[in-house]
């Protein structure tokens, strides 16, 4: 998959801190970075969320590159003063994901991953820049969770925010934090609110990549709800440059919505899925099994794109339908399973 770098990103190699390194966005923006001869410092811990063996293959091209050195390490276990000391950026992207494992006991791991991990960071990065006069700049991988259900769509950044799930009160909490070092001590921080994030090497508990490994195995696609929720897709490509052109916007503490443009119910897109995996041959016809909604799962969402596209020049640029036929040709080439 290849990811336009913005012209900032294209004049002089820069040195970059990846938390969450293994997992898909961050490997995936591992590898764009290392392809324009960036210098890239990885940090995963490689959580039992999924199986960690996918985040080792997710590495498996960066781990060769010499312009790449992964530290394999908890956030909260690391002195973070010392990996942050020669770094200009750090795209933040290690968290707990996922809404639905969030709650009962599970939630003092999203407490420890999602929130005392990122309060780590930006307190390492506060120290430096006092110790160095440097303004290293951090961007952070929100989420469209920390909306919950909306009275109105398309949703502006400023709208109300009630999170339905807790991993979505722990998404917010650490957006705020990277709020309030900005307003309270200048440091350089962004936000990104991603929605549904789709494309090669995606977590296999999301929809698509579930659904398709599903469909390799022969069994039906299970759904809950009627599929009536709508969702905005965004495709991976598109999450890596909106991180890459927020490292260079001039405002501090700002927070912007990282959509894929339009919105469409599950069902629908669960069409085209079906038509792309049936048409390269990955199934030969797949029956879709509707059932009850779960607990956390949001309704709708739907990003207003204008503030990242005023403030940015960000806009989303892979259709669902490419976007989708993208992730099928990757599970056709033996992905995940090789
Ligand atoms: N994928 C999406 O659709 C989506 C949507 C909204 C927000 N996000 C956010 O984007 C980021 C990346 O998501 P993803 O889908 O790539 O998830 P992922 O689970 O594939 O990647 C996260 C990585 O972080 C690592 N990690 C977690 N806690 C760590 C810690 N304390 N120290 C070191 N490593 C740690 C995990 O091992 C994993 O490899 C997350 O912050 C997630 O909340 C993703």
């Amino acid at each position: 998959m290849t990811v336009e770098l913005p012209s900032a990103w294209r004049s002089s190699p820069r040195r970059v801190l990846v938390t969450g390194c293994g997992g898909f966005l961050g490997s995936s923006l591992t590898d764009a970075l290392l392809a324009g001869g960036h210098d890239v410092v990885g940090v995963d811990c490689f959580t039992d969320y999924y199986d960690p063996a996918r985040k080792r293959r997710n590495l498996s091209d960066a781990l060769l590159n010499p312009g790449f050195r992964l530290l394999e390490a908890d956030l909260n276990d690391l002195d973070l003063s010392d990996v942050l000391a020669d770094r200009q950026v750090c795209f933040h992207m290690a968290a707990q994901a996922g809404v639905r494992a969030s709650w009962g006991r599970e939630f003092d791991i999203y407490l420890a991953y999602n929130i005392r991990a990122t309060q780590n960071l930006l307190e390492a990065m506060l120290q430096l820049d006092r110790a160095d006069g440097e303004s290293r700049c951090l961007v952070y991988s929100s989420s469209s969770s920390v909306y919950g259900n909306q009275p109105t769509y398309p949703v502006v950044e400023t709208s109300y925010l009630q999170p339905f799930s807790p991993y979505g009160v722990t998404k917010l909490a650490a957006e705020h934090l990277c709020g309030l070092y900005a307003e309270n001590f200048g440091l350089r921080t962004t936000s990104l609110r991603y929605f549904t994030v789709y494309g090669p090497r995606q977590r296999p508990d999301m929809a698509f990549q579930k659904f398709l490994e599903a469909a390799r195995a022969g069994q039906p696609w299970k759904i809950y709800g009627d599929g009536s929720q709508t969702r905005d897709f965004t495709f991976v490509a598109d999450a890596l440059r909106a991180n890459l052109l927020a490292a260079d916007s001039p405002r501090r503490g700002a927070v912007y919505n990282v959509g894929g443009g339009s919105r469409i119910a599950l069902r629908d897109a669960l069409a085209i899925l079906r038509d792309r995996a049936v048409a390269h041959g990955l199934a030969d016809d797949i029956q879709i099994e509707y059932g009850d909604r779960v607990e956390g799962d949001v309704i709708h969402t739907y990003a207003d794109g204008q503030l990242a596209r005023d403030e940015l020049g960000f806009a989303a640029g892979v259709s669902l339908e490419d976007g989708l036929d993208a992730q099928v040709r990757w599970n056709m080439r033996g992905e995940p399973a090789a």
